[in-house]
């Protein structure tokens, strides 16, 4: 007897536990159209198929993704009245990405994340010559890097999609056969969760990252100068005029680059500085204070009071680039017909130090045959009122 009763209580008490639940989280419907994405995506490009792919939890986040570059097309979060916010830049379809100016926007980027000076690097004993697309320098591992290549799915479910390319030796440049792997995660913690691997033939450099443009007053909305950010770095990396670090790391306390308290992105970014005059703004590499060398540890917390919207970094990479949209100026024009302007847009790309392979007493880049390359790295949503 005692037994039933008991056995009924708890089976309220979960009925009520389910009911508690799904009253605090109402599942909307989705603000983007995948009937209309698939069809802008849906391409076979060098004969391999380019599509769109959706990651979707029970908190209506939800991240569409292409593995054309995969790049994130879309993120869709709560702001603080409940309202889905697409809070990145990007195109409505792939022939945008195709075809109009490199801004590498969302895209995986590699081989190699970031400049490379002189576009050339040595490794054990040999040069490596790469094509100068950024003034003299090699960025974001050439014209046709990661960004540009049709990635292979190897697996696709509501809360997951892992995409594996192949950058054969030679390919821009760069030593080795190299095999990566890329899984995005959508957490029911609203943890977009971005893991790498790569593996390799030959000694190579790797410096793998995600180039996405956040906005969190909405993407296409002005400025991201009134958001506040965190970052949690005592040092950056002073540049020369083509932003290639001029030597050892430089404490940012005292500077414009002391984000170690947060403040308004805007507070000090016309500063009459030689380094914020040499990156038009912020365009940075931040050290990150790490607890040890590849723990998963908080590397930046950006708020926007207009929405409400947290984004919170965490990463396995010892820096960050700090990037305030200073080559957007207006001409590009982007999804729903918005005009992405100066500033409109900030990137945090968790990575190794820019230029790594030329300067040896930075952490190295250099990846073995027989050793893997393993990289995590998280932006976590959430809103404050
Ligand atoms: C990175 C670079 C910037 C710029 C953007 C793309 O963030 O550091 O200088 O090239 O990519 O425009």
């Amino acid at each position: 007897m005692k037994k039933l009763q008991l056995m009924a209580i708890v089976a309220s008490a979960t009925i009520l536990i389910q009911c508690t639940s799904s009253s605090t989280t109402v599942e909307q419907p989705s603000i983007l159209d995948s009937t209309a994405l698939q069809a802008a995506y849906t391409q076979t490009v060098n004969g391999k198929n380019v599509g769109i792919y959706f990651l979707k939890n029970a908190n209506n986040v939800e991240v569409a993704i292409t593995n054309y570059g995969g790049r994130v097309v879309a993120l869709v979060v709560p702001d603080k009245t409940g309202t889905p916010t697409d809070i990145v830049l990007g195109y409505d379809s792939l022939a945008h990405y195709q075809n109009r100016n490199e801004a590498y926007f969302g895209a995986l980027i590699g081989r190699y994340g970031n400049r490379i000076a002189k576009a050339s690097f040595n490794l054990n004993g040999n040069t490596y010559q790469l094509a100068a697309n950024n003034g003299p320098n090699s960025l974001h591992g050439g014209p046709m890097g990661f960004h540009n290549q049709v990635w292979d799915v190897v697996n696709h479910d509501d809360h997951s999609l892992t995409l594996s390319y192949l950058s054969k030796d030679g390919e821009e440049g760069y030593p080795g056969n190299l095999t990566v792997k890329v899984i995005y995660t959508l957490t029911e913690a609203n943890e977009l969760k971005i893991d790498y691997e790569a593996s390799t033939d030959k000694a190579t450099v790797v410096n793998l990252t995600n180039h996405a443009y956040f906005n969190l007053n909405g993407q296409g909305n002005e400025t991201i100068t009134d958001h506040e950010l965190m970052i949690n770095a005592s040092k950056y990396s002073a540049v020369d005029s083509t932003l290639i670090p001029a030597g050892a790391p430089v404490a940012v306390a005292g500077t414009p680059f002391d984000f170690t308290t947060a403040k308004l992105i805007g507070k000090e970014i016309n500063t009459d500085d030689i380094q914020i005059k040499n990156g038009l703004g912020y365009d940075h590499n931040f050290v990150l204070n790490k607890t040890t060398s590849n723990a998963l540890d908080k590397a930046a917390t950006v708020f926007s009071s207009v929405t409400g919207i947290t984004m919170d970094v965490f990463t396995t990479e010892p820096a960050i680039q700090f990037y305030s949209g200073n080559f957007l100026d207006g001409t590009l024009i982007g999804k729903g017909n918005k005009k992405y302007g100066h500033r409109s847009a900030f990137c945090l790309e968790t990575q190794h130090y820019p230029d790594s392979p030329n300067q040896p007493d930075f952490p190295s880049t250099v990846l073995e045959p027989g050793k893997k390359y393993q990289s995590t790295t998280i932006y976590t949503f959430g809103v404050r009122k």
